[in-house]
């Protein structure tokens, strides 16, 4: 796509570099250079998953073509080398999220797995009968089901934080089912449906009130600012890579170590444990406790490829650009008749879901599909917020910072195709 765009960063973004060329960023993807239907692509579905830099690539075809060979368990040279990068990688993780130690890095092959992980080890242990359980409405379903599964169980309740007609988390409300029986709170840190950025540390502080731990579903938020776990003092965090520019099939738990510690193992297998005998087995201290069999070697060295790049270009930068973005979209997609944005929290990351009356959004991404341009449509893995707006489904444009304002202009034309054709 031809643009000449330097983005200026905002007033409001100290420390955003002044020379941060997205044409030059964009170089760094391959993909984004392709034609669809003869078409330039507008690639606006990055909350599905992000595109993937160059140096990325390179680092996962590097390590095959050097190093493969299968990690912790060999004397020999490759074995080495490829441990050496799995291990590197997973410090890179812990500096990226801040998180005090790397053994409370639990590499994982999503942040639904993360969650799963959590809901069968420290949920099983926790949670009883008559337990409850705090979810929020704007839950992705990896955030839902596992401990909905996880009550069923244990005969536990799920309650759920409502939110008004923005998106907006009611904070009163959470702040009422919070009791002695909560044993839990699983909150997302960004709705993938609406975009809202969650008050997360004050949801946080006020489970600490109460001595109930907290686990954040941060798959949507680590590609967006800068995370802090640390800061955030939140007990369990999920990540997912192929979301932040890494590859697919990897992704990562964060948890204060000594919940890790106390946790009994996910998987059993290779590698978890200490020593097996069949009369007992004893495990593995952190993060190998957690890490059963052969991991995504390759995955994790790619994902620390790609915190690196992240980082590279800038939390500041990041933020500045996508800003920018989201409110030039959400100003030219406001203007257009019969088009609602649902998700208008004051709070919002670069996620845009809208409906445009009498036409299903499946049209509509199949009409903007013939123009180039790819969003998401359906139910967003989130129905119950679907059903809170009454919607059967969404079409959503997600923004990354290597997108561009000219790119938002094709959105718009096509979606004006689409009013048309549907006249
Ligand atoms: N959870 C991803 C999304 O929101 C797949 O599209």
């Amino acid at each position: 796509m031809k643009t000449d765009q330097q983005i200026a960063p905002p007033d409001s973004s100290p420390g955003a570099d002044l020379e941060f060329d997205v044409e030059k960023i964009r170089e760094d993807f391959p993909i984004l250079k392709q034609k669809i239907y003869g078409k330039p692509l507008v690639y606006l579905d990055n909350a599905a998953t992000s595109q993937k830099p160059q140096v990325v690539m390179d680092t996962i075809h590097h390590y095959y073509v050097t190093d493969n060979a299968n990690i912790h368990r060999g004397v020999h040279c490759l074995s080495q080398r490829a441990t050496e990068a799995y291990e590197q990688a997973r410090v890179k993780v812990q500096r990226f999220i801040h998180a005090a130690e790397s053994r409370e890095i639990i590499f994982v092959r999503s942040a639904t797995e993360a969650i799963n992980l959590v809901a069968q080890t420290y949920g099983r242990k926790q949670v009883q009968a008559g337990d409850e359980v705090i979810v929020s409405a704007m839950e992705h379903h990896s955030n839902i089901v596992p401990w909905q599964m996880l009550c069923e169980e244990k005969g536990a309740t799920l309650r759920v934080i409502p939110m008004n007609d923005e998106g907006e988390l009611l904070l009163d409300e959470y702040e009422k089912l919070l009791n002695p029986r909560t044993r839990l709170v699983a909150v997302v840190h960004i709705s993938n449906a609406l975009g809202t950025i969650n008050p997360i540390q004050e949801i946080i502080e006020r489970a600490h009130q109460q001595d109930i731990p907290v686990l954040v579903d941060g798959a949507q938020a680590a590609p967006h600012f800068e995370v802090d776990v640390q800061a955030l003092d939140c007990d369990f965090y999920a990540v997912t890579g192929h979301k932040l520019c890494g590859p697919t099939g990897v992704g990562i738990l964060y948890g204060k170590a000594d919940l890790l510690d106390s946790m009994p193992p996910f998987q059993g297998g290779g590698e978890m444990i200490r020593s097996v005998t069949f009369e007992k087995t004893t495990y593995n201290v952190l993060p190998h406790k957690f890490e059963a069999g052969t991991p995504n070697i390759v995955g994790g060295i790619g994902l620390g490829a790609a915190v690196d790049y992240v980082s590279e270009v800038g939390w500041k930068n990041i933020a500045a650009q996508e800003r920018e973005l989201l409110l030039y979209a959400t100003q030219q997609l406001s203007a257009l008749s019969g088009l609602r944005i649902i998700g208008t929290a004051k709070e919002k990351a670069s996620i845009l879901s809208f409906v445009i009356e009498g036409v299903h959004a499946h049209d509509v991404g199949t009409i903007l599909d013939q123009e180039g341009i790819a969003v998401r449509t359906g139910h967003h893995c989130a129905q119950p917020v679907m059903d809170r707006f009454q919607i059967p489904a969404t079409a959503r444009a997600s923004f990354a910072f290597y997108n561009t304002r000219e790119e938002i202009d094709v959105l718009v034309k096509g979606i004006q195709r689409v009013i048309e054709v549907f006249k």
